[in-house]
């Protein structure tokens, strides 16, 4: 499962790219607006930490057809290739989807919280879709178990599809996607740095390094004995 950063923090991007393995990036309009006013600048400093090699997903913001394709040719044209255009999975956005796709433009179906969203976004020739897992779960619904329906649905009539699930409160929901073999999740820095997180873990590397300290001396490494 790829692991992609859900923010638009450029010191988190820069810091956890540094540190995990990342393979893109992904916003939407509310994670935009949380960093001023500019959202180009930004989406072009963000698309230069990933590299051209690296998926970005980059949501529209008009809610009608016409409009999201004019969004989508512009997120194209400015942030370049494997670049993503999201597009949210109502009606407006079917129509968007389809003409995006056949123009031969890289589409992810998003604001997806049931199985025929996601069927719809298929059949309009989107790429992704991306579930969002906690909203569901505070609907009171199973998030995980929605994304597993979706993947059953790539898998039961072979569309060249894929999920991005998105939307995590917790490593629990990252780790039920993953151990299920879904494609990519879409995480903030928390719920990344989650993952390790966990004292025993550096209970245990604290005390590797003290025994060995002991017997060599204070600072001495495999690189400097
Ligand atoms: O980008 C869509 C999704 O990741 C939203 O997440 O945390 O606002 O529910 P959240």
């Amino acid at each position: 499962m790829k692991l992609l950063i859900d923010d638009a923090n450029i010191e988190e991007i820069r810091r956890l790219m540094d540190l995990y393995p990342i393979s893109g990036g992904s916003t939407n309009p509310s994670i935009l607006a949380k960093y001023g006013n500019d959202p180009w600048n930004l989406l072009k400093q963000i698309r230069s930490l990933y590299g051209d090699h690296r998926d970005m997903h980059v949501q529209t913001i008009a809610t009608d057809a016409q409009g999201m394709i004019d969004d989508g040719h512009r997120i194209a044209e400015e942030l370049g290739k494997n670049t993503l255009i999201k597009i949210p999975c109502i009606p407006e956005g079917f129509k968007a989807m389809k003409a995006l796709a056949k123009e031969g433009y890289r589409v992810t179906g998003t604001a997806v919280y049931t199985p025929l969203q996601a069927y719809l976004a298929f059949e309009s020739g989107a790429e992704y879709v991306a579930p969002y897992v906690d909203r569901i779960d505070n609907m009171g619904f199973d998030g995980v178990q929605v994304v597993k329906t979706i993947q059953d649905i790539i898998d039961n009539n072979g569309y060249p599809c894929k999920i991005m699930a998105a939307s995590f409160k917790n490593s629990q929901q990252v780790l039920e996607l993953c151990a299920y073999g879904i494609d990519s999740a879409t995480c903030g820095p928390a719920i990344i740095d989650n993952f390790t997180n966990n004292a025993a873990i550096q209970t245990a590397v604290d005390k590797f390094t003290a025994d060995f300290e002991k017997a060599v001396g204070k600072g001495k490494t495999m690189a400097n004995l």
